[in-house]
């Protein structure tokens, strides 16, 4: 490590700032916010600073002395860090000199060789700071590096920080036992976006009654069951990317993507809960089981499932699981297949041309559902079909029964959002053939309705919706 990492006490610093170059200025506003005192000096500063917007008419702040001038040696009289931004070499060097002469801190703006301390690139959320350096080595990874966590890190935790500290003492009191308690600030700032836009009087309040609500018997286990899209990682929200590096053990379904799990927290336990071909895995009241242990040890637990967790995806009997063993459960949702899928293809599941609803369903068709195929599809409506590919036949069949045209416009897409995606268009007459053909395998979704007509790649290959309706 080249570098020393501290963080100054604001208000028992005076900081003198040198010339009135937009480089100068750009410190002058990095403090602007602290408690510090500061100095310019500069023939033009009052100019500078009026024209950035910083005189202290402009901004209100107290304790800036800005002097029209040249730097004088009685200057750094009193100052306990220095910045020089001037245009000219001899008074730099003059400057740099003179400070060090009394062991001053010194940084001359953008010369990392000349100065013997670097200003770190940084962000708040309240009194939270963050700051960043690679000793000047790799200054676009730390631009990156502060992107990526300014993203994870919501701005209302500043907010929520401020609040959390001001009823600290109170909290201590309501929550005596110190795991619980660390516990409670854990789930506060998993959901500090709950507490966007509002004033921290209000946050204190909240958090005293989150505290008080807190319950006593509960487990110090926690379950997340986590919604991880149909497949691209980027399509993650990132309260759940956030919940996949913090969980202790990730229990996770067939669906759930290799990229998805490549993010998850480095010692993580993975836990496979899916089907394999001829093997029905741990059945769902096996993964109730593992849920419900993992979480009485005091573990954190994300339940991972392809998509968002509450479609076709047992969530109910899950959650009833948990609650009966008063452990503490939150739903991070996800982005679903047929949400994924309507962004690839490019098909608005709505339209005012064509749909004004559109129809979840499952094609499991044990599970009882088509039995009324006429209130599923039709003229105005989209349909869309999980677990379909098998039923593909009666699907069609059941819905050309029905009176629904035969011409009917479908898409059948596998693997959707993923690098292996494969789309297939035809009719509800040629649904069975289109998936036998194309060997379409299950993960694979169903889109049924004249929306399906705009399909980008059909309306790029030049494919004629209304000769896909003649053949039909
Ligand atoms: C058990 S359901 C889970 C649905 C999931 N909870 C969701 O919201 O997308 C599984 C079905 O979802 C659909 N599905 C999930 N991911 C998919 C993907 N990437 N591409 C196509 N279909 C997908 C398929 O119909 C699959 O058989």
């Amino acid at each position: 490590m080249s570098s020393i990492p501290v963080f100054l006490t604001a208000e028992k610093h005076h900081i003198l700032i040198v010339g009135d170059s937009a480089a100068a200025m750009a410190k002058v506003a990095l403090f602007t916010d602290t408690p510090a005192r500061i100095s310019v000096i500069a023939p033009n500063a009052s100019a500078a600073l009026k024209e950035a917007g910083l005189l202290p008419a402009d901004t209100g702040r107290s304790g800036m002395h800005v002097h029209d001038r040249v730097f004088a040696e009685d200057d750094l009289q009193g100052k306990t860090l220095v910045y020089i931004g001037v245009e000219d070499d001899i008074t730099e060097e003059r400057i740099v000199r003179l400070a060090q002469a009394r062991s001053l801190p010194v940084n001359v703006i953008d010369k990392p060789a000349k100065s013997n301390f670097t200003t770190p690139a940084q962000f708040a959320r309240g009194p939270l700071q963050v700051a960043f350096s690679s000793g000047g080595v790799a200054p676009v990874f730390v631009r990156r590096l502060r992107s990526s966590l300014e993203k994870l890190l919501p701005p209302s935790l500043g907010v929520l920080a401020a609040a959390a500290g001001a009823v600290r003492t109170r909290v201590k009191t309501i929550i005596p036992d110190g795991t619980r308690r660390r516990l409670f600030y854990d789930r506060l700032f998993d959901n500090a976006g709950q507490y966007a836009d509002l004033a921290q009087d209000e946050v204190e309040r909240l958090v005293l009654e989150a505290a008080k609500s807190h319950r006593v018997g509960a487990t110090t286990g926690q379950v997340q069951l986590v919604g991880a899209g149909p497949g691209d990682p980027d399509l993650l929200t990132i309260k759940a990317h956030r919940a996949l590096q913090q969980a202790d053990v990730i229990v996770y379904d067939r669906l759930v993507s290799r990229d998805v799990l490549a993010l998850a927290r480095r010692d993580a336990e993975l836990v496979f809960v899916g089907k394999r071909e001829g093997d029905h895995g741990v059945g769902q009241d096996g993964i109730n089981r593992i849920i419900v242990e993992e979480a009485l040890k005091g573990r954190r637990v994300v339940r991972l499932k392809g998509g968002d967790p509450l479609l076709f995806a047992r969530a109910g009997e899950e959650l009833e699981a948990l609650r009966k063993h008063d452990i503490h459960v939150e739903v991070v949702p996800g982005i679903s297949a047929f949400q994924g899928i309507a962004a690839t293809t490019q098909i608005p599941l709505t339209d005012r041309q064509h749909a004004s609803s559109i129809t979840l369903v499952t094609g499991h068709l044990k599970d009882g559902a088509f039995k009324d195929w006429a209130r599923l599809s039709g003229q105005g409506q989209t349909l869309a079909v999980y677990m379909g590919v098998r039923g593909a036949p009666k699907i069609s069949a059941g819905l050309i029964g029905e009176g629904v045209s035969p011409s009917t416009p479908v898409a059948v897409v596998e693997n959707g959002t993923r690098a292996t995606e494969r789309r297939f268009y035809g009719t509800l007459a040629t649904l069975p053939d289109l998936v036998t053909e194309n060997d379409v395998k299950s993960p694979a979704l169903l889109l049924i309705g004249d929306v399906v007509s705009t399909a980008r790649d059909l309306a790029e290959t030049g494919f004629d919706a209304g000769r896909l309706a003649a053949t039909a």
